[in-house]
């Protein structure tokens, strides 16, 4: 008898392991926002319907074609702009109940705040609102994704220039206006640590500027300019948000964010250092941003190390920041790097990740931190998910954090078979929220996590070499297949089945 209770003890625990290291969607909170992300110039395409104004991109792209490793741009990208009614149900089929997409600046002002209101760019994010509404799916909107009017760029120096800042306000304040009373979570910007890095100073998203020894451009002052536009963002932001808090956010009932693209950095030895370098490196990625947002001012490591270079907030400007506080951070999470100190120790600069001071590798002594993927430097390593959440949660005081993305990449030489049967991203986007629930059971304060993206799209520089969709598109015919990990994504929500 003993022994037939051992078999079936076993038994029962061979049958319930599963369930214990399995993921439901009941692990996460209710009211929690399973959804899918995109922005307007990855997928719209239209680039010059119903009298959108050229942005940066799209001048970039036509001007520089050979510096996107393709040589395409978003002229027609996925014909969301002609297709959006298809994209719309095809979240509603995966049962994802919110959707995060970026307003085309230069749809809804063509050439800025001179050149006025375009009525075609509102009517357009009117009829897709209006249609993801319809479905029960609630909209996540980026005023800010990348892409700026070409004519700020050209008349004030894009971000560079203070006179932006109106502008942007200006923006924004058109967008409440016309869309808030139905769009209950708003972003500023996207990624704005990430962008400003790549504009100024690795050069690779327009302007295209940078200095040695970072690269070698025909303009540029990476010492200076990245932090300058930072500088204007955040300036932007507050002014947006102030504006939201005090004219819209009571009778709308809304809630505004920011989003920042946050790597875990592990440090490459337990030297001091590298563990200080690993530090330095949140500061100069994370801090910079939110520092001044929650606290009025930059980060002690960047005030230190950058000196004269970094802007210095006015007393007024301070009390805008901290005052107008964001509802909620979106996260942006991928990778983890190792982080190799580069100030106090030798270290040579060809994979220099240039704002952080640090050498940020992904090999330490052969071993690499996580599998590699499609983009160059992005590893795969799932626990990096809850060491971000945790940093970010215990830093800023317990705010909400949305994942705003997260996502794994395919190359285009994939074969089509591979494409389509993509177990990785499966075991990828499983993994990756295996630890967030394991944050939330933690303690963090997580709302929402959104997959990037519901379809292969423009990926900047990348062209469409790297494919991120749940959704395979074909870019002749504009088909939208269903790929392994739509299937699991949608098993996932739409029951509560284990997904192990
Ligand atoms: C970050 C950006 O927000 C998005 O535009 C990009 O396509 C993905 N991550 C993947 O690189």
């Amino acid at each position: 008898a003993t022994r037939i209770a051992v078999v079936v003890v076993v038994l029962a625990l061979a049958v319930l392991a599963p369930a214990a290291r399995g993921l439901r969607r009941d692990d996460f909170p209710p009211g929690f926002l399973f959804g899918a992300a995109t922005s307007a110039y990855q997928i719209e395409g239209a680039y010059l319907d119903d009298n959108k104004g050229l942005n940066n991109w799209d001048v970039f792209t036509h001007t520089q074609a050979g510096r996107i490793s393709d040589g395409r741009n978003g002229d027609v990208a996925d014909d969301h702009y002609h297709r959006y009614t298809e994209d719309v149900d095809i979240l509603h089929n995966l049962g994802v109940n919110s959707y995060r997409f970026s307003i085309s600046w230069a749809r809804i002002l063509p050439r800025g705040r001179l050149g006025g209101v375009n009525s075609a760019g509102i009517a357009f994010y009117n009829r897709l609102i209006n249609a993801l509404l319809q479905k029960g799916i609630q909209p996540f909107v980026t005023l800010n994704h990348f892409d700026i009017p070409h004519e700020l760029e050209t008349r004030y120096g894009g971000w560079l220039g203070a006179a932006i800042r109106e502008e942007f306000e200006y923006y924004s304040d058109v967008c409440f206006n016309a869309f808030g009373d139905r769009v209950r979570f708003w972003t500023t910007f996207n990624e704005p640590n990430l962008s400003t890095r790549h504009q100024y100073i690795l050069g690779e998203f327009p302007p295209n500027h940078c200095s040695p020894p970072f690269g070698n451009c025909s303009s540029g002052d990476s010492r200076r300019e990245p932090y300058a536009a930072a500088h204007n963002i955040l300036l932007s932001h507050a002014a947006a948000v102030h504006n939201y808090k005090t004219n819209y956010q009571a009778k709308q009932g809304g809630s505004i964010g920011i989003v920042i693209a946050v790597k875990w950095y592990e440090p490459l030895t337990n030297s001091t250092e590298d563990v200080r370098a690993a530090r330095r490196a949140l500061a100069f990625e994370v801090d910079w941003f939110l520092d001044p947002i929650f606290f009025g001012d930059y980060p002690r490591e960047m005030r230190e190390i950058l000196s004269s270079n970094l802007p210095k907030f006015t007393p007024e400007e301070k009390k805008l920041l901290q005052n107008n506080k964001v509802d909620f951070i979106g996260i942006n999470h991928y990778t983890a790097i190792y982080a190799k100190d580069c100030i106090y120790s030798p270290c040579t600069l060809d994979t220099y990740e240039g704002n952080a001071l640090v050498y940020a590798i992904g090999r330490r002594n052969g071993k690499i931190i996580g599998k590699p993927t499609a983009l160059h430097g992005y590893f795969v390593v799932p626990e990096a998910m809850e060491k971000v959440v945790m940093y970010v949660n215990d830093r800023y005081r317990n705010t909400t954090i949305y994942i705003t993305e997260n996502g794994y990449s395919q190359h285009s030489d994939t074969s089509m078979e591979d494409l389509i049967n993509d177990v990785e991203r499966v075991n990828y986007m499983h993994d990756y929220l295996k630890y967030l629930s394991s944050a939330i059971r933690k303690g963090a304060n997580v709302g929402g996590y959104f997959a990037w993206s519901i379809v292969d799209n423009f990926e900047w520089v990348y062209g469409y070499t790297v494919k991120f969709g749940l959704y395979q598109v074909d870019f002749d015919t504009q088909e939208r297949i269903p790929r392994m990990s739509a299937k699991w994504y949608r098993d996932f929500l739409t029951s509560s089945s284990l997904t192990d």
